[in-house]
């Protein structure tokens, strides 16, 4: 099974951190979407998408990657994210819908906290050290899980 992780991680670098041990884990690639190229996705039969919570979703300029997929209902599919939220899952809401319609298959899911930095009205910073070694075990533990032969 070929796969392939693309993530989204424009505020700390937290859910490239996930990106990178789950890519690791599997024994693929982690890649920005902002170097993916159209048409790219269409030679894996499986697909991680990942991003932090931004105003309540996860990135969506992850869909447009996924829009673009010649063949959707042939590929598997899991989601990743870092949130301030310790329940970050359910902010994937949007994104789950959009690639159940597309006809991707759903693997799983995975979140995690994230540190996150607010400046305005003062500086307030919420999950310092996140996501941790203890997060990255879960991250690793959560891609052999739903990709079991990476083992
Ligand atoms: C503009 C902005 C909006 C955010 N909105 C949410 C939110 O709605 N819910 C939440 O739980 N976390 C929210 N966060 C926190 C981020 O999801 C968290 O810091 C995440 O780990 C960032 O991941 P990244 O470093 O990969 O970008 C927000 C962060 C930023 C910068």
């Amino acid at each position: 099974m070929s796969c392939i992780v693309v993530y989204l991680s424009k505020h700390r670098g937290n859910t490239k951190k996930i990106a990178q041990v789950i890519a690791e884990e599997l024994k693929c690639e982690a890649k920005s979407a902002d170097e993916v190229k159209p048409g790219e996705l269409d030679q894996y039969d499986i697909i991680g998408i990942g991003s932090g919570i931004y105003a309540f979703r996860m990135d969506g300029r992850l869909k447009k990657l996924l829009k673009g997929l010649k063949d959707p209902k042939s590929k598997g599919i899991f989601l990743f994210s870092t949130s301030a939220d310790p329940d970050g899952t359910k902010y994937h809401k949007g994104m789950k819908k959009f690639v159940e319609k597309l006809g991707l298959k759903l693997l799983g899911e995975f979140n995690c906290q994230g540190l996150y930095e607010m400046w305005f009205f003062g500086k307030k910073s919420w999950n310092h050290g996140r996501p941790n070694e203890d997060d990255l075990k879960k991250a690793r533990e959560f891609a052999s899980s739903i990709v079991p032969s990476s083992r």
